[in-house]
């Protein structure tokens, strides 16, 4: 069975106070998770040291929602990737789209990033889609193939190493998602296997879903032959909902 990676992306939804109790009653629910699922927590930035703490030795693993290329030095504001390991990370959410869109993150800087990432022990979670327009032109699979190629431009992936490309289509981002077809994230998860082969050429790395994923449609994603997990926004920060998404995956 393949695994599967469930990556709970908690944004700035919650706070640093509401990100420690989700985190505290998470380690509470007692429900096992097979080790073919890999279920991974990665809160606002500001809470990361004492979710990992809440999350040490619990069945969930940590990540952060981004990172910056550099070790360490003179740059204000970001957090290294050698940090992140160092408290127990480890994943690391990189070139999201609403970085992307409203921080001008471009994909020369998301690729330095990824490198950083892997260098420094972490498993990036690069996450690549299409606006609206983009899609209604039909150029998805020229854009995901773009953002790919340049992203992964000189990556090379030790056998040690594992690389995670979660397919968002912005335009099935919550809060304003439209509705998506499972049959459609087929095809570019398909196409995303296609690409990441000829990059990559190894199968060292998983394809997975976002885009408003819920309980109750979790599975028809998880399904399909090209995805092996999600990316969860707003649904991974309402405790019960995402505990019950849990046990979907967990029974299906
Ligand atoms: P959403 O977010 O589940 O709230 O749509 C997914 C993501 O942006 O990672």
């Amino acid at each position: 069975m393949t695994k599967k990676y469930i990556i709970a992306n908690w944004k700035i939804y919650l706070d640093f106070k509401q990100s420690l109790k989700l985190a505290k009653d998470l380690v509470q629910e007692n429900f096992d998770l097979s080790a073919d699922n890999e279920v991974i927590i990665c809160p606002p930035q500001i809470a990361l040291s004492e979710v990992a703490e809440i999350l040490h030795g619990s069945k969930y693993k940590l990540g952060a929602q981004d990172c910056f290329w550099e070790a360490e030095g003179h740059f204000t504001g970001v957090v290294s990737p050698a940090d992140i390991k160092s408290l127990g990370g480890a994943y690391v959410i990189l070139g999201h789209s609403e970085r992307r869109q409203h921080l001008g993150e471009t994909d020369k800087q998301v690729n330095k990033k990824i490198k950083a990432a892997l260098a420094a022990g972490l498993t990036p979670v690069l996450c690549v889609g299409e606006s609206l327009s983009e899609r209604d032109a039909g150029q998805t699979q020229d854009k995901v193939r773009a953002q790919l190629k340049s992203d992964l431009d000189g990556v090379k992936l030790s056998s040690a190493q594992r690389l995670i490309v979660a397919y968002e289509p912005i335009w099935a981002i919550y809060p304003s998602p439209l509705e998506v077809d499972p049959q459609e994230v087929d095809k570019i998860g398909r196409a995303v296997e296609f690409e990441l082969k000829d990059l990559l050429g190894s199968n060292s790395w998983s394809v997975i879903y976002g885009g408003s994923v819920q309980a109750q449609d979790i599975n028809n994603y998880l399904q399909l032959e090209s995805i092996s997990g999600a990316l969860i926004g707003h649904a991974s920060t309402q405790g019960e909902e995402f505990v019950e998404i849990l046990k979907q995956v967990t029974a299906g």
